[in-house]
């Protein structure tokens, strides 16, 4: 006991010690921290600024540091790029990918595209650079509505996630929207029984699920919205107890800016590569300036059209 005890006490130490070193470089580099909201909580600790995809993005186009540690997963850090391409785009563990982005690669886009000629295509940010360079316009689980209302055409093709385009299809009955068969595996874990039976056990607790839930999950919901949009609803509601139908690592921001409130995890959903990201590793990017994005020019002109299509809505 005496020894976890020690143990505890010195990483704690160890910690800290990290922290001002960090604060020491990022001021020095002029740098700036982004970081999502399914981070880990040291790492929320340091950031500048958290966020949901559209709101990094939106903060990545707003710096004036010179450089950006993006602690995320790697299409989070190439859509700041995209958005930045003066500045330097570091990613502390350039291994953390989102295997739904994975899903789809530019020649399936290519191959999907000419099965529907003539439809626009609505790229889920989550999709590399090479994917929304065939891409018309990219959208975020804030905006997909917005964005597939704003296009003239009535058909249009959705990629890569099958329950995004599907919520956003209940959304914009008057769109023909024909979905891509990618899904997020962490929102896949979330079963219906579980937030039955976490709902059974606090039945006072509102259900908040994002769209990449499987449609039995949003049908459980009182609001489906995004990271970003979770953050917003638990601040103004009334509600004490909210069920939070997302990755998991939310819930210790939600926890920080309630703490009047109660918020149940559901421990199913993780994502692992949104955890790859530490603090000594955020540390090394800064210190050796390592784990630097680049994207090829002309895969980035035709990209960055579609990132800032987006953002030019609003
Ligand atoms: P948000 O844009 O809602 O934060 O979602 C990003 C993501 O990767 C969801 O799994
Ligand atoms: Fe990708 Fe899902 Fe992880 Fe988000 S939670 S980064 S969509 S795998």
């Amino acid at each position: 006991m005496a020894q976890t005890l020690r143990k505890q006490v010195f990483t704690m130490a160890d910690q800290s010690e990290l922290v001002e070193e960090i604060n020491e470089l990022k001021s020095q580099r002029h740098a700036i921290i982004l970081a999502h909201n399914y981070q880990l909580p040291e790492i929320q600790d340091i950031a500048d600024a958290l966020g949901d995809s559209l709101g990094l993005s939106r903060q990545a186009a707003a710096t004036d540091a010179e450089t950006i540690v993006f602690c995320g997963v790697h299409f989070m850090a190439e859509s700041a790029k995209l958005l930045c391409p003066d500045k330097t785009v570091l990613m502390p563990d350039t291994g953390a990918g989102c295997p739904m982005a994975d899903m789809i690669t530019a020649d399936q886009l290519r191959e999907f595209k000419a099965q529907h000629p003539g439809a626009p295509v609505v790229a889920y940010v989550n999709t590399t650079a090479a994917v929304k360079a065939e891409s018309d316009i990219c959208c975020t689980s804030s905006n997909s509505v917005q964005v597939v209302r704003s296009l003239p055409e009535e058909t249009i093709l959705f990629v890569p996630d099958i329950n995004l385009g599907d919520w956003t299809q209940e959304q914009v009955p008057e769109k023909n929207i024909i979905r891509y068969p990618g899904h997020c595996a962490p929102h896949l874990n979330i079963r219906p029984e579980f937030i039955r039976r976490l709902k059974e056990e606090h039945p006072e607790a509102v259900v908040m699920a994002h769209p990449e839930c499987v449609k039995q999950v949003r049908d459980l919901a009182d609001v489906i919205t995004s990271t970003g949009g979770m953050v917003k609803f638990a601040a103004e509601t009334d509600a004490k107890e909210m069920i939070v139908g997302t990755e998991q690592g939310l819930v210790y921001r939600l926890q920080q800016e309630n703490p009047d409130k109660t918020f149940y995890p559901i421990q199913q959903a993780l994502c692992p590569n949104m955890k790859k990201t530490t603090l000594p590793k955020v540390l090394g990017a800064l210190k050796n300036m390592t784990g630097e994005i680049t994207i090829a020019p002309e895969v980035a002109d035709k990209a960055r059209r579609s990132v800032e299509r987006m953002i030019e809505l609003g």
